[in-house]
């Protein structure tokens, strides 16, 4: 590093934000250049933008997603990095779909489990129908995909499993008893899996996003994104790529000694 950066990097740390830039830009940049990579519901909004930051950082990436469309859609998106891409037409929900999907792979170093819907109603209007819905996919969906992809992992260490809760998880929300209740399970069972997977090279956590910005989010009217917005504590929505930059991260070697944690990515919304 010259003198003058030196000098610059000095007179910055006194100065916070500034500081930050820097920090982020010296010293986050990722390589996981051999490592394969499996994002389920990765064909949109944030799950599209975990896996656009892997191949940005080299890896090998396969989507799974139920939406034909929207995979053809990330297929042309991520196009420039059509030589590190799969993509696989997979219902979380489908046991038999996973078990062929699954046999398609070489190896798995790292599972984003992602995959996500939401059938909100109060509890006195929600059916057995919105129940089963949401659990099957949100809740029995990490088990099935996980379960079929256990034996993928075959490097002895740095495996690593990710599991998209949300911060709903930790303190309820209004109408979406189905969705709370998977969400919060999916804590239970990253804990377990850390707990039971640890000695065998793996770490499990769980990343609990705030409010995200994502097309269902663009899609409303300004005003309401600004009130939504103004309960944050830093003052804004979460960006796609504020999970996918916590999934990397947790994804690094250095990340290896955090295990069974859930991280909150929500600007402090729930303080
Ligand atoms: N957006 C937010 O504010 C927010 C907040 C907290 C948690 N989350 C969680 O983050 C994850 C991603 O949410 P998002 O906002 O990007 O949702 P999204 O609807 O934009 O994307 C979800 C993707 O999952 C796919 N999918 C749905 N059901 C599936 C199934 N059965 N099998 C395979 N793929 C399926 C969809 O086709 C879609 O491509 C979800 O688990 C969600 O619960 C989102």
């Amino acid at each position: 590093m010259s003198r003058n950066k030196t000098r610059a990097h000095a007179l910055v740390d006194l100065s916070g934000r500034a500081w930050d830039t820097q920090f982020t830009m010296k010293n986050l940049t990722y390589q996981f250049e051999n490592k394969s990579v499996v994002v389920t519901g990765g064909a949109s909004g944030i799950g599209f933008d975990v896996a656009r930051h892997f191949l940005q950082s080299g890896a090998q990436v396969t989507i799974w997603d139920a939406s034909e469309k929207a995979l053809e859609k990330a297929q042309t998106e991520l196009g420039q990095w059509k030589s590190q891409l799969k993509v696989a037409t997979v219902n979380v929900t489908d046991r038999e779909q996973i078990t062929q999907a699954a046999s398609a792979l070489p190896k798995v170093d790292i599972l984003v489990n992602n995959a996500g819907i939401t059938r909100d109603k109060s509890f006195a209007k929600m059916t057995a129908e919105d129940w089963d819905a949401v659990i099957q996919v949100n809740l029995t969906g990490l088990f099935n995909v996980t379960k079929a992809l256990l034996e993928k992992f075959t490097e002895p260490a740095g495996k690593r499993i990710i599991n998209i809760s949300s911060v709903v998880a930790l303190y309820g929300n209004f109408g979406q008893t189905n969705y709370v209740a998977a969400k919060a399970g999916v804590i239970g069972m990253t804990k377990t899996w850390a707990r039971e997977l640890g000695k065998k090279g793996f770490s499990v956590n769980a990343i609990a996003p705030g409010f995200i910005k994502t097309a269902m989010t663009n899609a409303m009217p300004p005003e309401v994104l600004q009130t939504m917005a103004s309960k944050v504590p830093v003052g804004r929505l979460g960006e796609t790529s504020d999970i996918a930059n916590a999934v990397l991260f947790l994804s690094t070697e250095q990340a290896s000694y955090i295990n069974g944690t859930v991280i909150s990515v929500d600007g402090g919304m729930t303080l």
